[in-house]
């Protein structure tokens, strides 16, 4: 699975978004370490503290079939499903990223124009609380 592929998949997952209150179009690729892929999109909820982000809806397709190893997600995210700039991934996203992955674990955040840029897990969320390391 090339970061290219990745990427695509992510932008085709983002017109699965269900977002009638933000407009905002958000959709994510998981590359499992077996190369298996998970795509999930936002899903929004007219009480709003119910809605769960696009990343989250990956992992959690991806752990419910019993995936715990990852190496890298595609995002990307714009209003009506337009990608006008790079898109990071909120820190609830980050905190669940950092449950399943290692410091190493890619993130491709998409622009406009297919392109992207990547950056580490240790990156995005230094410092991050890891039950192995602080509840050991
Ligand atoms: N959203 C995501 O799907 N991922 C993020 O990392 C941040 C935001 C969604 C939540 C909401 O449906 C919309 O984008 C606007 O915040």
């Amino acid at each position: 699975m090339t970061a290219e592929k990745l990427v695509e998949l992510a932008i085709e997952a983002q017109t699965h978004a269900y977002c009638p209150y933000s407009g905002f179009k958000v959709g994510a690729a998981l590359l499992c370490a077996d190369g298996t892929v998970y795509q999930g999109c936002n899903i929004e909820n007219a009480s709003y503290s119910p809605s769960v982000c696009a990343e989250r809806t990956a992992f959690f397709k991806a752990v419910y079939d019993g995936h715990r190893d990852f190496t890298a997600i595609a995002v990307c995210g714009g209003k009506d499903g337009e990608i006008t700039g790079y898109f990071p991934p909120c820190g609830v996203c980050r905190q669940v990223m950092s449950e399943f992955c290692g410091d190493d674990f890619r993130i491709y955040m998409i622009g406009p124009g297919e392109t992207w840029k990547e950056m580490t897990l240790a990156q995005i969320l230094p410092e991050r609380f890891c039950a192995s390391e602080h509840m050991a």
